[in-house]
């Protein structure tokens, strides 16, 4: 089932040939014939086509990498096939590899050189594989990869050293893993990411410091943990935060400070956990929520110490989401009672 096809729409077999095809093929032919490669080159595995800007690779079924992959590839997938090994020298003389997309496989373990000869990487996604670690060193010439996603594979830590040479890194996906523990300094020099998903992991706890050197962090998934609660400056330094979700934790006790320097906030959910009350000025310097905001699924005391909330409620009711499922607990005389209509009933002095 070997082939090799142009984009869609662009048959070779056609006779008006686009004059941009004639410029990719004339450069292609320029740049490749002298070095050897077949036009045609494409392991037996695997469906070719030419892009704009090199080969891309679409392989399956089989049980090892494909080996003889033109040096112009660009972009490789090998997904939902039962590969589990990759040699460390799987990837070698594919210096122009830009993705490579290996998820639903059964990879259990990387080889440390396994990217030292790709070190134009930028988008990795090892979703769904049985990995439980990573080896250390891996990422050392991966200094271009933006995006790395490792979403559900065994993992119950990760290591500074694992994630050594990702300069670039703007998205980290290590979602549905069995992630326990995370060290503190795990992500102090990951200045350019944007998006860190720790999702459905059993995080019991998050470093104070974790988020320290994420200046340009703009959506934290937290949701689906066994957190308790946030040690107070846990946001302090990421000012471009946008989305926040903090639901199906079980969160009981914020402190008044913990969300007051992301005045940029669009969206914040803190729905399915355990809080019945939180302190007065919680939300009072959160920014314009755009988004919206999930309260729902809390045993929340609907009694004067609620009173900061329901301000702050009243003035952003059409951000609400899931009014119908933000219920008073207690006291017994609320319970049952939506929130936001404890709150408007101006059971709090003025
Ligand atoms: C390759 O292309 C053929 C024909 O379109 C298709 O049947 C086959 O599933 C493709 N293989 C892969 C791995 O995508
Ligand atoms: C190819 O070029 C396009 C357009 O410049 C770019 O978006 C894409 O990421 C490049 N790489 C691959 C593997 O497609
Ligand atoms: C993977 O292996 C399983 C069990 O050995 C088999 O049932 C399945 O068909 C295989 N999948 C592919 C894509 O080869
Ligand atoms: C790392 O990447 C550079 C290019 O950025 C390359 O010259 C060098 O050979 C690579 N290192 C190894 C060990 O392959
Ligand atoms: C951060 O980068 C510096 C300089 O490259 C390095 O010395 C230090 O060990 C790194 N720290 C962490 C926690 O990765
Ligand atoms: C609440 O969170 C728990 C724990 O993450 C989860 O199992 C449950 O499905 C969630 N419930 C709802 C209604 O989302």
């Amino acid at each position: 089932m070997s082939s090799y096809n142009t984009e869609p729409g662009q048959s070779l077999a056609a006779c008006g040939l686009s004059s941009s095809l004639v410029m990719q093929l004339l450069l292609f032919l320029l740049l490749f014939s002298s070095s050897g490669q077949a036009l045609l080159q494409c392991p037996k595995a695997c469906n070719c086509t030419l892009k704009v800007n090199g080969t891309s690779a679409t392989c399956g079924p089989l049980d090892s990498f494909p080996m003889g992959l033109p040096v112009d590839t660009t972009f490789v997938s090998v997904e939902n096939t039962n590969l589990s090994q990759l040699s460390s020298d799987a990837l070698r003389g594919l210096s122009n590899l830009q993705e490579l997309h290996l998820s639903g496989n059964r990879i259990d373990n990387l080889n440390s050189g396994l990217l030292k000869s790709t070190p134009n990487l930028e988008v990795l996604d090892l979703t769904y594989n049985t990995l439980s670690e990573l080896p250390s060193g891996l990422f050392r010439n991966s200094t271009v990869l933006h995006s790395l996603v490792l979403k559900g594979n065994r993992l119950e830590t990760l290591k500074v050293d694992w994630l050594e040479g990702l300069v670039a890194l703007k998205w980290l996906d290590v979602s549905e893993n069995r992630i326990q523990r995370l060290p503190s300094d795990l992500l102090f020099n990951f200045s350019a990411l944007q998006l860190l998903d720790l999702s459905d992991n059993m995080l019991l706890e998050l470093p104070p410091n974790l988020l320290k050197g994420l200046p340009n962090l703009e959506r934290l998934h937290l949701q689906g943990n066994q957190l308790q609660t946030l040690a107070e400056g846990t946001f302090s330094a990421t000012p471009c935060l946008h989305y926040l979700f903090l639901q199906g934790n079980q969160l009981n006790k914020l402190s008044s400070g913990i969300f007051s320097s992301l005045g940029k906030l669009d969206m914040l959910d803190l729905s399915n956990n355990s809080l019945a009350q939180v302190p007065s000025g919680l939300l009072d310097k959160v920014g314009p929520m755009k988004d919206g905001f999930d309260l729902s699924e809390n045993p929340w005391k609907c009694d004067e110490g609620l009173c900061g909330l329901y301000h702050w409620i009243l003035n952003k009711q059409d951000r609400m989401f899931f009014k119908h499922n933000t219920l008073c607990s207690s006291p017994e005389n609320q319970a049952g009672q939506e929130l936001l209509e404890v709150a408007k009933k101006k059971v709090c002095p003025e």
